[in-house]
């Protein structure tokens, strides 16, 4: 069974184990009173308080001695019927991620006839519909909400979902590529290659793109170094490119900051960002779902509904 554990780990699991029993069944049997019916004399500890108050060294009961060698009993039951020693399974077999799967697909046939009536609607009406919208929301507050906020407009370095501006592509066949599997934004560090003054250039160069404040001089040597290290991805004209999750650089929509400053330190320690894949966390038809609703937040001609509301 490849849900247990091996070696050295099995070893000790199964001496922590049988020793806790052993080590009660010692010290039960190391007070040789333990199942005697009569005791013939109670020694007393010598301390006496308040002149006639004695303190006595009475024997464990007979009943919890008893009670006690049962447990250990039990224990050693529980041993061989479930995987308490660390080697394999038990006799029962049992397996608590087991039935933490089986309770996951019992709960996904459950919900499954809900979604049912979906996955023959056209994403753009699953967008539209208002049940799925409900669903979506609800979906998307438990899951999603933590990062990119509970109106899903994102903070720093979380991306908006309600601007139709998308770093992985707003197509619907993409967006559910990004939740389903995830996304890991890489932009290198160029620390190596630019000193931070032509950094900063090309941070002007950058701003100057947006239509951001910038100083004319210094984005000529910018310009210079942005064709050199940056068109690869973000492309000659800076628009981007969908496919690497390099941001659009020309529309003044920022996910980490469109500061000298926040630019600076993008270009010169680079930026890794990961959006987590929900694959494992959600049916695909709960994620084709969530994904109309996310789609529909920018999409609904001027229907936008935000998510807190
Ligand atoms: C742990 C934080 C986190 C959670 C939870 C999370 N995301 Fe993301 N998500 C991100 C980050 C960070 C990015 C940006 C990745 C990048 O920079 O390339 C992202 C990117 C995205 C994108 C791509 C945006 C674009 O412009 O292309 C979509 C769509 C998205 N998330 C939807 C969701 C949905 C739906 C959920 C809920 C199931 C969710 N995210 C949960 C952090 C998160
Ligand atoms: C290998 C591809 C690649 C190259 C080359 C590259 N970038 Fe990036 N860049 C990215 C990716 C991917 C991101 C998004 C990172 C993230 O998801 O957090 C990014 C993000 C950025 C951002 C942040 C944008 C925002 O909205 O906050 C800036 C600014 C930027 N790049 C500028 C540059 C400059 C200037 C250069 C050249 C010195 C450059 N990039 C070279 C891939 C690249």
């Amino acid at each position: 069974m490849n849900d247990f554990v091996s070696s050295f780990w099995s070893y000790w699991i199964a001496t922590l184990a049988l020793g806790g029993v052993v080590f009660c069944l010692i010290l039960l049997f190391s007070q040789r009173v333990w199942l005697k019916r009569e005791i013939d004399q109670v020694e007393d500890t010598g301390h006496v308080w308040d002149g006639d108050l004695t303190e006595l060294n009475n024997p464990i009961p007979r009943w919890w001695t008893i009670m006690f060698i049962l447990l250990c009993v039990v224990a050693l039951g529980m041993f061989v019927l479930y995987p308490a020693l660390g080697f394999g399974p038990g006799v029962t077999g049992y397996s608590s991620a087991r039935e933490v799967r089986a309770n996951q697909i019992e709960l996904q046939e459950r919900i499954a006839p809900i979604y049912a009536r979906y996955a023959e609607m056209s994403f753009e009406d699953v967008a539209k519909d208002a049940e799925a919208r409900e669903i979506g929301q609800r979906l998307f507050l438990n899951n999603c909400a933590q990062c990119h906020g509970s109106d899903a407009r994102g903070a720093a370095s979380f991306p908006n979902l309600a601007d139709n501006d998308w770093i992985w592509g707003g197509e619907p066949e993409q967006i559910i590529h990004t939740i389903t599997e995830g996304r890991h934004g890489m932009m290198p560090p160029w620390g190596s290659q630019l000193s931070p003054s032509e950094a900063s250039d090309t941070a002007q160069y950058v701003r100057s793109l947006s239509g951001l404040a910038h100083d004319p001089m210094r984005i000529v040597a910018g310009k210079r170094h942005f064709d050199a290290f940056c068109v690869a991805c973000h492309g000659a004209d800076g628009t981007g490119n969908t496919a690497l999750g390099a941001p659009n650089l020309t529309d003044n929509i920022w996910l980490h900051g469109s500061s000298e400053a926040s630019i600076v330190q993008t270009i010169l320690n680079g930026r890794e960002n990961i959006m987590p894949p929900q694959k494992n966390l959600m049916t695909e038809d709960q994620i084709r779902l969530l994904a109309a609703w996310v789609w529909g937040l920018s999409n609904n001609d001027g229907n936008v509904v935000a998510a807190a509301n």
